[in-house]
């Protein structure tokens, strides 16, 4: 009962994407549909934070690790990359309460001095 042209538009796009069939396209969609539900119902999640700054920020790395300190009970590990003579990359990974990981990444990434962050927010597997 799907309109045509949008079934059309569909397998074009798809088929771009590379799936391999359009039952796994639609359940990678209802997935995504599934655990952003979880995030508004504010479940138990699991992220990815990652940001780039300048370690030489007068105060900056002091100020990240003591807003990670406030969430440690989230945080499973972070890993810290070196990108060059000024950049860090650090990738923090966390599994708790959506809403607790939400305010955590927006802390982190407001901080004065972080030049880009991003989440990936995933899920704990458990509702797909
Ligand atoms: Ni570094």
């Amino acid at each position: 009962s799907l309109d045509e042209g949008l079934l059309e538009r569909f397998d074009r796009q798809i088929e771009r994407e590379g799936y391999p069939t359009r039952s796994k396209a639609i359940a990678d969609l209802m997935g995504t549909a599934l655990v952003q539900r979880e995030w508004k119902a504010g479940g138990e999640v699991a992220a990815g934070i990652v940001m780039v700054y300048d370690h030489h920020k007068r105060d900056l790395v002091n100020k990240l690790t003591s807003i990670q300190h406030d969430y440690h009970h989230l945080i499973i590990s972070s890993q810290h990359i070196h990108l060059d003579h000024d950049h860090c990359l650090e990738m923090v990974v966390v599994r708790g309460d959506s809403r607790q990981v939400e305010t955590l990444a927006r802390r982190l990434k407001s901080t004065k001095g972080v030049k880009h962050s991003a989440i990936a927010a995933a899920t704990t597997g458990g509702a797909l």
